[in-house]
């Protein structure tokens, strides 16, 4: 059987990483991704980790007709949609940018998959659905979802709305809406990893750009939070682990009898500080990072970790890899950036 498993964004950082896990479990995974997202680099990477280019059609997933036309090259067995805008702070300043990219996609893949009778998806969704948790800062999958902090966020909780809706309208469909926590770290090749488009919005690769000299200086955005240092906490997840939460999560698809509609966390289950994400990479790799406190961030969550009984019940999956493998992983590839 071909397996044939379309992979929208599959050039980005999750996405590639995902392709690596699909290739591992038998499948084919075929790409769309138009690299407004993603570098090219990540190609010669995903060639040495798999032996081979994979499949690849640069496409616009805005472009209805291109996508529909690769629904009839290939029976996909199933589509995973990462194909978005992702920077919390950009959204704010572009919402029209995010609300047509991430929206329209959306919107385009989920109509071609249904004219094309192809039931089984996965949803990059997020934790941002969740807002600030009330109380209560361990979240399940039935934690009220609040609204959320930015344009960006809304695009995450549309989306599942919008997903919701065309369950109802088509039963037939088999939907996992996966809400990743804080993806870090890299492939342990150090061939792919994270390659943020001008400066970093996320906290570890900023970490790394200073230490290898790219940035100045780390600021950690507020240290008067209520948390046990005084910095924000966050459930941050190895690429690797989440990537294989993708090919797991298809499999439970694969196996329903009848249409369904879900929702998994993905996270590891562990909140860590912003500072013991430093002393983390400090003590890993034995630099001393040049860091300092600033100011509270516009839109940020005090404190937000999963509750991941669920992901281990219904998919058989749990995070495996730690904090000091991602800062590792995440130094090494950014060194590889740089050699
Ligand atoms: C984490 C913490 C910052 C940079 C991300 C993604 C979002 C979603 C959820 C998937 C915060 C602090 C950061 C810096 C800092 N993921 N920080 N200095 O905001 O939790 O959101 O995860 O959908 O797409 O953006 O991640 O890495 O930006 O921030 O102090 O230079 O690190 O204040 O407390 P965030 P982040």
């Amino acid at each position: 059987m071909s397996k044939f498993v379309l992979v929208t964004g599959g050039a980005g950082y999750i996405g590639s990483h995902t392709v690596v896990s699909l290739v591992q479990n038998g499948y084919t995974p075929v790409i769309v991704d138009d690299f407004r997202n993603a570098n090219r680099i990540v190609l010669k990477g995903l060639e040495s980790i798999l032996g081979k280019l994979p499949l690849l059609h640069e496409i616009d997933v805005c472009d209805q007709k291109s996508l529909d036309a690769l629904f009839k090259q290939y029976t996909f067995e199933g589509v995973i949609h990462f194909a978005a805008y992702k920077a919390v702070g950009e959204s704010v300043s572009e919402p029209l940018k995010y609300y047509r990219n991430n929206i329209l996609g959306l919107v385009n893949v989920l109509e071609c998959m249904i004219k094309n009778h192809v039931n089984n998806f996965v949803f990059s969704s997020s934790c941002t659905v969740y807002g600030e948790p009330q109380g209560q800062k361990e979240v399940t999958e039935s934690t009220p979802k609040l609204l959320p902090e930015s344009p960006y966020g809304y695009t995450k909780w549309m989306g599942e709305q919008i997903i919701a809706d065309t369950f109802r309208s088509a039963p037939q469909l088999r939907i996992m809406n996966l809400r990743y926590f804080n993806p870090v770290g890299a492939h342990e090749s150090a061939l792919i990893g994270e390659f943020p488009i001008g400066r970093p919005n996320n906290l570890l690769p900023f970490i790394t750009q200073t230490a290898i000299g790219k940035q100045e200086q780390l600021i950690v955005f507020g240290n008067n939070y209520p948390t046990k240092d005084g910095t924000c906490v966050r459930d941050f997840i190895h690429v690797v682990d989440l990537a294989e939460a993708h090919v797991r999560a298809l499999q439970y698809l694969w196996k329903q009898s009848a249409g369904k509609l879900d929702y998994l966390n993905v996270g590891t289950g562990k909140g860590s500080t912003v500072l013991e994400l430093i002393q983390a990479f400090e003590t890993k790799t034995g630099l001393k990072l040049n860091w300092k406190f600033g100011p509270r961030r516009e839109g940020d969550v005090v404190e937000i970790y999963a509750n991941v009984d669920s992901s281990f019940k219904k998919i058989a999956w749990k995070a495996q890899r730690t904090i000091e493998d991602a800062v590792m992983d995440a130094w090494n590839w950014e060194k590889y950036l740089n050699s």
